[in-house]
């Protein structure tokens, strides 16, 4: 890998890659900055709320706090900015904008250079919009799919899969020592809210009584989730008429991050197995996790285990599942040769 940036045309250039996510977004930049974003845009609904909120728009967590004054959008949700609708395609925009605002310095040049990684699947579908939504801000433009900005960024360039375990998607790319086309993708629609869903389905059925919201929900997965064998009971508090009260939810946590698991073997092996069958062992023994999703206890052990079952395994996780995305994004930015960026 090129140590020394070919791409920056002037010092005045800035370069920053951003990971646009259903959850979450992040931006890394080469001001060493780095920044991360809940991906929400909210706007005022009236004059009522723009006075109680006191700005044009909000983002993140900010917005979510003031969810009842706003129109919400999570722009990205199910890896698509929805086609035609003018608003999904302007909070992207917004994000894009906000993101390159947490991490530029007054003194940073106006010119940027974003590589921006999305879901595989919106890959497919919204190039387009993408390059809309950043052409008023960004002088040029890269976008990948965003197991492949994971894979450079942990330099596994060649012989890797790694599967990304985000909100909205799992997505799947194999790596050969170029860079990958669509047939070495692939996505999956059951993920991080997937699985919240499903526990939030079987706590209703356990505890009809009990008190509790999505939002909870999402909490209790991240601080517990596992799969296989529980290392310790899940207990909880959840109210029950207004009185906190301690519930067991050690099943559900495990049958709810247990129910994405069969896509995930399911494609995993199919795509090794669509590939050069002299390449499938060594793509097998170098399999990476990344995303929120990749959190999940016990999950690299099971995946051993059960794709195990077809030779030689060996499952990693990225070191930091927050800015995996953006840092190889920003990597690529930096090392990228000049004809592959598209000027906007
Ligand atoms: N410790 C954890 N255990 C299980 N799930 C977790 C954990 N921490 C975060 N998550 C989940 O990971 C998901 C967010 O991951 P990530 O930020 O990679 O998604 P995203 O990039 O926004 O989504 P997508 O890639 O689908 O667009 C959420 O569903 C979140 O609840
Ligand atoms: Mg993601």
């Amino acid at each position: 890998m090129a140590k020394k940036s070919t791409t920056k045309k002037a010092d005045t250039t800035l370069l920053v890659g951003i990971d646009l996510g259903t959850s979450r977004s992040a931006i890394s930049s080469d001001n060493g900055k780095k920044k991360w974003v809940e991906s929400y845009v909210g706007w005022p609904r009236d004059f009522i709320a723009r006075k109680v909120v006191g700005k044009p728009m909000l983002f993140g967590e900010e917005a979510v706090k003031h969810r009842l004054s706003l129109d919400m959008y999570r722009p990205l949700k199910n890896g698509v900015i929805k086609e035609g609708t003018a608003r999904d395609e302007e909070a992207v925009k917004e994000l894009i904008r906000h993101l390159i605002t947490l991490v530029q310095n007054a003194k940073d040049a106006e010119k940027i250079r974003a590589v921006v990684g999305v879901p595989a699947e919106s890959f497919k579908v919204n190039k387009v919009a993408l390059k809309k939504a950043v052409a008023e801000f960004a002088e040029s433009l890269f976008v990948v799919s965003e197991p492949f900005a994971v894979a450079y960024g942990v330099g596994a360039l060649d012989n890797a899969l790694v599967i990304d375990i985000g909100a909205g998607t799992v997505d799947f790319c194999i790596m050969h020592g170029t860079v990958p086309s669509e047939e070495d993708q692939r996505t999956v629609l059951t993920a991080g809210d997937y699985i919240d869903q499903q526990l939030f389905t079987f706590l209703e059925e356990r505890y009809p009584e009990a008190d509790f919201n999505l939002n909870m929900i999402r909490r209790f997965k991240e601080q517990h989730s596992f799969v296989g064998n529980a290392e310790e009971e899940v207990e909880v508090e959840i109210p029950v008429e207004g009185k906190s009260t301690v519930h067991n939810i050690t099943e559900e946590i495990k049958r709810a991050c247990e129910s994405i698991l069969p896509a995930v073997v399911e494609s995993t092996l199919e795509l090794i197995a669509k590939f050069d069958p002299e390449y499938q062992d060594a793509i097998r023994e170098n399999i990476i996790l990344a995303g929120g999703g990749s959190q999940i206890k016990g999950l690299a052990e099971y995946l051993e285990k059960t794709i195990g079952e077809y030779g030689p395994t060996k499952v990693r996780l990225v070191e930091d599942p927050l800015f995996g995305g953006a840092d190889g994004a920003l990597e690529l930015a930096r090392e990228m040769p000049e004809d592959y960026w598209t000027n906007l």
